[in-house]
């Protein structure tokens, strides 16, 4: 393991964003630039397994993204498929656990089937936990949140005094991983666009004007080196 990743962050999220604009800048189609972003998808996955990185989230399909126009989304969803059928043997081969966080029931069913067969065939794996964050957003999951925490009192499992972060916490979608210690967004861009807002409290944020298709191992180990320098100076220990 190299010196730059001596404490290396339990939890990454990333917020991948730039892949149209790496297209246009080449003059080709927005989808080539997710075609291009599979690829930085398939090398951030396994240079997290390989320096032992325990939890990664990646920001696939945001609940607004469905408003993009049919032939993106479909071409999106079809990529997603074809993603998880082609490259599940190396997420096994790699000890990798998949998970998928969001509006699951809103993907297409030929993609939701993938995506199950794959989460179900990695389910006793023990390395890298890989979340897709999918038909995803923020806000929509802290009102499922407060649903669930609702239906809770009405059925008389709690009582209001017991409600606490803590408590909420365990129902999130994400109940079952720590929060993120280092969220990174490509593209340049400085904001949260509905990503986990409620797990991002305590998270150090990392941006690089790189877009998607262009992040790198080298780029990855860079923000790990960037949240060691900021930890040492801020860390709470
Ligand atoms: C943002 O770029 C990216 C997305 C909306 C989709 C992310 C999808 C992938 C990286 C490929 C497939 C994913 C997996 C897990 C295999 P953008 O289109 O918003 O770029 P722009 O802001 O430059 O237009």
């Amino acid at each position: 393991m190299s010196d730059k990743a001596e404490n290396v962050p339990e939890h990454i999220a990333i917020i991948m964003d730039g892949n149209g604009r790496w297209a246009k800048e080449r003059g080709l189609p927005r989808v080539q630039g997710h075609r291009a972003g599979a690829e930085s998808v398939r090398e951030a996955v396994a240079a997290c397994s390989e320096l032992g990185v325990k939890y990664l989230t990646l920001y696939a399909f945001s609940s607004e993204n469905w408003n993009r126009p049919k032939a993106e989304v479909d071409a999106l969803m079809k990529l997603l498929e074809r993603f998880l059928k082609d490259k599940t043997p190396e997420i096994l081969s790699k000890n990798v656990r998949l998970q998928a966080i969001g509006r699951i029931d809103l993907l297409p069913e030929s993609c939701r089937k993938q995506l199950n067969k794959s989460i179900e065939s990695s389910a006793e794996n023990d390395g890298l936990t890989l979340i897709l964050a999918l038909s995803y957003g923020g806000r929509e999951e802290i009102i499922d949140g407060v649903k669930s925490v609702l239906r809770a009192v009405q059925d008389g499992h709690i009582d209001e005094a017991m409600i606490t972060p803590e408590l909420f916490d365990s129902h999130l979608y994400t109940r079952y991983f720590p929060d993120p210690d280092l969220m990174i967004r490509t593209s340049g861009e400085m904001r949260i666009s509905n990503f986990l807002l409620w797990q991002l409290s305590y998270s150090e944020f990392y941006v690089t004007r790189k877009n998607w298709p262009d992040f790198r191992r080298n780029d990855l180990e860079e923000a790990i080196a960037e949240y060691n320098r900021r930890h040492r100076r801020y860390g709470k220990l």
